[in-house]
């Protein structure tokens, strides 16, 4: 891993591999580890970069509210510190997804691609905010185990765990990794990030739409309207995977994402 400053935190990249970039951003309350299958097998046809989001993993959470477009911002200014000018693929995981939209916003003349991937378009509910405070409190309490208790049901197919025990137990030992106040910084940027769905029909890169068939955070139906909604988007539903598709069936995610890359992007 490097250690790359990019003014108030340093962040930390699994920087790997040569061409073309693409930037895999994972979800909450994870770290970069969610992506090592696609670190793997990409790193060895393109430049993957796989960051710790500030506050998460071996990144410092620095000072002051986190928001989805700070996120955003720190990103833009990793790529630029590590001195990419070329356009990137942004692949972000369900918060990673989030922060993807406002990378759109604000850094739509750096993208090539998204790939989205068991997110959402639309805000917290009031009551999915009070939920969040809530956990924000538990982990004051109690420390981070409490995020772990309540986001590890949610993450995988019902059978995954049985399939595939590793996987569990690996996300559970990254979530254990994590500093309390990373949580809670990204919860609260999480309760106020806004409602993006009238976004969707004006973006212009090509963009690829991944869910599990099992997601019970961002179903399979929702994540259909969004791809909808995006002009020229592709869809594919990953069978047997819940929320954590590109970890729990990383085969089935590469083929698809390879694919798109093969397909879509412009280059030779
Ligand atoms: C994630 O995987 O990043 C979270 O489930 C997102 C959320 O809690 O909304």
């Amino acid at each position: 891993m490097k250690s790359i400053n990019i003014g108030d935190v340093e962040l930390a990249v699994d920087d790997r591999g040569a061409g073309h970039v693409l930037l895999f951003v994972h979800g909450f309350p994870l770290d970069h580890t969610m992506w090592q299958h696609q670190i793997d097998e990409f790193s060895r046809g393109y430049r993957v970069l796989a960051p710790d989001l500030r506050g998460f993993g071996r990144s410092s959470l620095g000072e002051g509210e986190v928001t989805m477009r700070r996120y955003a911002d720190d990103l833009a200014t990793l790529v630029n510190r590590l001195g990419i000018s070329e356009k990137i693929v942004f692949c972000g995981l369900s918060m990673g997804g989030y922060i993807a939209w406002q990378f759109w916003q604000k850094y739509a003349d750096r993208l090539a691609a998204l790939v989205l991937c068991d997110t959402r378009a639309v805000a917290d509910t009031p009551e999915a905010r009070e939920g969040r405070a809530q956990l924000a409190d538990k982990v004051r309490a109690v420390g981070v185990q409490a995020s772990a208790d309540a986001m590890l049901p949610k993450l995988f197919a019902p059978d995954s765990g049985r399939r595939q025990p590793t996987w569990l137990n690996a996300t559970r030992e990254a979530i254990l990794r994590n500093r309390p106040e990373g949580i809670i910084a990204a919860l609260d940027g999480m309760a106020k990030r806004p409602d993006v769905s009238e976004m969707l029909g004006g973006i212009s890169v090509p963009t690829l739409v991944i869910v599990g068939e099992h997601d019970a955070i961002s179903p399979p139906a929702e994540m259909r309207t969004i791809a909808e909604r995006i002009p020229g988007a592709e869809f594919a539903i990953i069978k047997k995977a819940g929320h954590m598709s590109p970890l729990e069936e990383p085969a089935a995610v590469n083929d698809v994402l390879r694919g798109f890359l093969e397909e879509r992007m412009p280059w030779e």
